[in-house]
């Protein structure tokens, strides 16, 4: 077996190959020929034995929204041990060298990435950062408010002619909403991939758009899948993203998908946890949200990280962290902050809270609060007020929203 090479750009279609394995899938022409161009191969690192691929790990340069601002982040994926050779070390051998590799850079403070089960990145510092609701609702009768005169115009087409209005809208809702990815083009061809492999029997994809005063403020990627009980009607409506940036966008927008003809379902697996349909149906228990983890960040570097971000109220706290993989991080950092921006460094004056570094992970993006955190063991204050202290700080005015699957 050999060591991580750093593969070229044309192993592509045997790391696709390899990946499709590992994740029970086929290679699809269609799909690889989107994800060609993302792949970016000097931050792949690959095993081989015998010539043939049983380990991979990647990355992609992608900037994350933080709250109140945007950091530059791993965005690993494309993480796989072939079954042959499984649970003999190979993955956290990939990830202790990935992660010295990020950090030896210098250019990413975090990392962060999708996990295909929970438990599987903790142990190298992830912390469960964005939760999502995974929505299944049963919308027969589902009421909404009625239509207010600011309410625009719905279009419906398909998303491709549209994918500059869409990009521009959904970089400016990204500025309010910590977690998303910036997307270029090759990221945009990515999200509106439409290969008919993977649609599950549901249509094309569509998309809605929403026309207020002052142009485009809403959009919706869905798709419909038939389905009949006898001579019953039951489609659904899959749901894949809805951006608004205003309130009457978002009831437009849902008022049309609620409400599609022939449908009594609607799913929508990447909501917020403050997504605002829940707070505009007459009876939220027919969405069924069911909470599940979703992205997973892994601070890098501890005085970038903290500084890459706002707070919602000003703090001053002095944070003692354990970091085992990276042991530049381990120490007492002492963040000064606010809403208008924050500093972080090293320092020997005595820490008011302590905590791993996995916990920084899940307080990046305000998904949870030090508070919480400490309720269940896992931030320590070691001076009196210091949780009370910090804690309103680390919120902010919009839940971290995971809603792009890279
Ligand atoms: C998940 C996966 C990459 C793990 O690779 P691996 O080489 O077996 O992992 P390691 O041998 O380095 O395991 C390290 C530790 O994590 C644990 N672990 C790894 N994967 C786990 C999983 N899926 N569930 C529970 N524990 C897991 C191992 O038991 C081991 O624990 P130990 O040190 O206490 O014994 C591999 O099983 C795989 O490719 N699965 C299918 C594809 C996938 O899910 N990829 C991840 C995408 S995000």
């Amino acid at each position: 077996m050999t060591d991580a090479v750093v593969p070229r750009a044309d192993d592509f279609d045997e790391i696709a190959a390899f990946l499709a394995l590992c994740f029970h899938g086929d290679t699809d022409p269609e799909v690889q020929e989107v994800e060609r161009p993302i792949f970016e191969p000097e931050r792949s690192l690959l095993i081989r034995d015998g010539g043939t691929a049983v380990a991979h790990a990647g990355a992609f340069s992608r900037d994350l929204a933080v709250p109140g601002g945007s950091v530059p982040a791993a965005h690993v994926s494309m993480v796989a041990v072939a079954p042959t050779h499984r649970r003999r070390g190979l993955l956290t051998g990939l990830m202790r060298r990935q992660l010295r590799e990020i950090r030896d850079a210098g250019r990413e403070p975090v990392a962060v990435l999708w996990a295909s089960e929970g438990r599987i990145y903790p142990r190298f510092g992830y912390g469960s950062a964005a939760q999502r609701l995974m929505l299944t609702a049963d919308t027969t009768g589902l009421r909404l408010p009625a239509p207010t005169p600011a309410e625009g115009t719905l279009r419906l087409d398909r998303p491709a002619p549209h994918t500059d209005e869409l990009a521009r809208l959904y970089e400016r809702a990204r500025a309010d909403r910590p977690g998303w990815s910036r997307r270029d083009e090759r990221w945009w061809a990515y999200v509106l991939l439409d290969a008919k492999g993977r649609r599950g029997g549901a249509t094309e994809r569509r998309v809605l758009l929403h026309h207020g005063p002052d142009g485009l403020d809403g959009y919706a990627l869905y798709r419909t899948k038939e389905d009949w009980v006898g001579d019953v009607p039951r489609g659904e409506v899959q749901v894949g993203e809805v951006v608004a940036v205003t309130p009457e966008a978002s009831l437009a927008l849902w008022r049309l998908l609620l409400s599609v003809d022939l449908t009594r379902r609607l799913s929508f697996p990447t909501a917020a946890v403050d997504e605002p349909l829940l707070r505009l149906v007459d009876e939220p228990r027919q969405l069924a949200p069911q909470l599940a983890d979703a992205l997973w960040v892994r601070v890098v570097d501890v005085p970038a990280a903290l500084a890459a971000r706002r707070y919602a109220t000003d703090v001053d706290v002095v944070i003692e962290v354990t970091d085992d993989l990276l042991p530049e991080n381990t120490g007492r950092w002492r963040l000064v902050g606010g809403p208008a921006g924050a500093e972080c460094s090293a320092t020997t004056s005595p820490a008011g809270v302590a905590c791993d570094v996995r916990a920084l992970g899940e307080l990046l993006l305000s998904g949870t609060t030090p508070a919480a955190l400490a309720a269940a063991g896992r931030v320590r204050e070691l001076l009196p007020n210091t949780l009370a202290a910090a804690t309103p700080a680390f919120t902010w005015h919009r839940a971290p929203s995971p809603m792009e699957n890279f």
